[in-house]
């Protein structure tokens, strides 16, 4: 028996996931870990709670399948992308890591906007800054921590970090190197010329790895920590969005996908770089060897609904557990009570600022057209479809960067629910369709690994031996003519709350 196993380094938890070398999914292990908000907008976690939530998960799955850890052929990580670790010459962790969502960097966008220009910055990174990205927090630790950026020896992101831990090799990996924006795209190096510009010393940035590359092997250490074997080659992986795509099958040119996680993210496969739109959506490197990717992102999807399951659904939550269900289902079927267009509520979704397409840390959510009349379901619902208005302003960007698909491939929790499917599909006017297999970072990752230690010959021939399209979901043609006209009114919230999002943002 032969397996691969793929390691994905979320926001809210680490999963393992197993696949036998044939490309059968035996199944995966979770667990969970804190998140922190030690201020608004501000997000970050523990590296070693990471580090911690690998062991518990890895244990967890190799005791549920009862596998021979010398069985496993190779390993493959995939991780939340941007959030950045930062270590010091002995390779220990210096403060927690700022997250891919966290918005306090505002000013350090604009900084190296000055300092590198826009011009030479999407010439190089192929992005413009956003608050998001890695470069950012390192100016920032510069800033406001002058004693900790002094220890700063070396920068990772988390699925880095926790293959350090692993193997005792540190390096970077490509397409979640990319997520810098210290990185030449096109070229796949570190970029210099950016790094002299920001006046940052290149010897931060550790040695470049492909994602099916093996990076190193699983050392003694880590071995009696994991319960995985000795000397089990890793592979680079990658970042959690060009792993998922891997997954997913959208590894070639006019696949694109919706990922409905913590954060939302239309992405489209490209086989050759381009700047869509002079960089108003992002623009990496594919896990597939030289192919890129361009993707909106959204904030806060899945991460709106759960702030609503937490704060209002406290009676779902309550009954689940009882019913054999979970409050997502029991809220979901209340939103299907309510009705296309929520009896005309809207749901802002920028809870934590917003990525696609308005770049803004200050822009907060909000309901509008909240009446006397509206019930829960009602707000349960508009969630739902401000979610699917904030996809439709990514999937404009990806039509006018020449993105032409009449399907998308989803994956990620929000895809299990059937109606979020058809509010979807009758927003964008697109087919929905869910796969066989919906845990894409994971396998995506298990896969790379596959590549790496030679059971397959590149990431396209793996997914496609694994992956059926199970569910296709089309538009409902009602509630489409409904959603056109509701999202020209969306579409003008932003711009009209844009002072006052600004207004408040001084305030608190
Ligand atoms: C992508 C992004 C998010 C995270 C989520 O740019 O910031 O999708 O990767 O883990």
């Amino acid at each position: 028996m032969g397996y691969l196993l793929g390691l994905d380094i979320g926001t809210s938890q680490v999963k393992a996931l197993l696949i036998t070398v044939e490309g059968e999914i035996v199944g995966s292990a979770s667990q969970e870990y804190p998140l922190y908000s030690p201020r608004p907008g501000w997000t970050e976690q523990n590296p070693e709670d990471m580090w911690q939530g690998t062991i518990t998960a890895l244990r967890k799955v190799l005791d549920k399948y009862d596998v021979d850890p010398a069985d496993i052929k190779g390993v493959g990580l995939s991780g939340q992308m941007h959030s950045s670790v930062f270590l010091d010459k002995e390779g220990n962790v210096i403060r927690p890591a700022i997250l891919w969502n966290d918005s306090r960097t505002t000013k350090q966008c604009y900084e190296i906007e000055s300092l590198v220009g826009k011009e030479l910055l999407l010439q190089e990174a192929c992005n413009p800054a956003l608050e998001g990205f890695t470069a950012p927090k390192v100016l920032w630790l510069r800033e406001h921590e002058p004693e900790n950026f002094a220890k700063l020896r070396w920068l990772v992101l988390v699925k880095d970090y926790i293959r350090y831990r692993l193997t005792g090799e540190l390096k970077m990996e490509l397409s979640d190197a990319a997520g810098t924006l210290l990185l030449n795209v096109k070229e796949q190096r570190w970029s210099d010329v950016i790094m002299k510009k920001l006046a940052l010393p290149m010897e931060i940035l550790p040695e470049l790895v492909g994602s099916s590359e093996v990076a190193g092997y699983i050392t003694p250490e880590a071995a009696e920590l994991t319960g995985l074997a000795v000397n089990t080659p890793v592979v680079g992986g990658g970042a959690d969005n060009a792993c998922g795509a891997v997954g997913a099958g959208i590894v070639s040119a006019g696949r694109a996908m919706i990922s409905l996680g913590t954060s939302g993210v239309m992405l489209a496969h490209l086989d050759v770089p381009k700047l869509p739109n002079g960089g108003t959506i992002h623009m990496f490197n594919h896990a597939v060897k030289d192919r890129f990717y361009m993707m909106g992102v959204i904030l806060s999807a899945g991460l709106s609904f759960g702030w609503f399951r937490d704060q209002l659904g406290q009676m779902e939550k309550a009954l689940a557990g009882g019913m054999g269900t979970d409050p997502y289902t029991l809220l979901t079927k209340a939103a299907a009570q309510s009705s296309p267009g929520s009896k005309g509520l809207i749901f802002l979704p920028y809870l934590t600022g917003e990525r696609t397409p308005h770049g803004d840390g200050n822009a907060r959510g909000g309901f509008f057209g909240l009446s006397a009349s509206h019930e829960r379901r009602d707000m349960v619902r508009a969630i739902l479809e401000g979610v699917g208005f904030a996809f439709r302003d990514s999937f404009c960007l990806l039509q006018q960067a020449g993105w032409t698909g009449d399907s998308v491939r989803c994956i990620g929790g929000g895809a299990k629910s059937d109606l979020w499917l058809e509010i979807l599909a009758s927003i964008l006017g697109l087919q929905m369709q869910t796969l066989n297999v919906d845990e894409g970072p994971g396998v995506g990752a298990a896969l790379l690994a596959g590549v790496g230690v030679g059971v397959f010959t590149d990431p396209k021939e793996a997914s496609e031996a694994i992956l059926k399209v199970t569910k296709t979901i089309d538009p409902n043609p009602e509630w489409h003519g409904i959603y056109q006209d509701v999202y020209q009114v969306y579409k003008s919230l932003y711009p009209a709350l844009k002072p006052m999002y600004d207004q408040m943002a001084k305030l608190f």
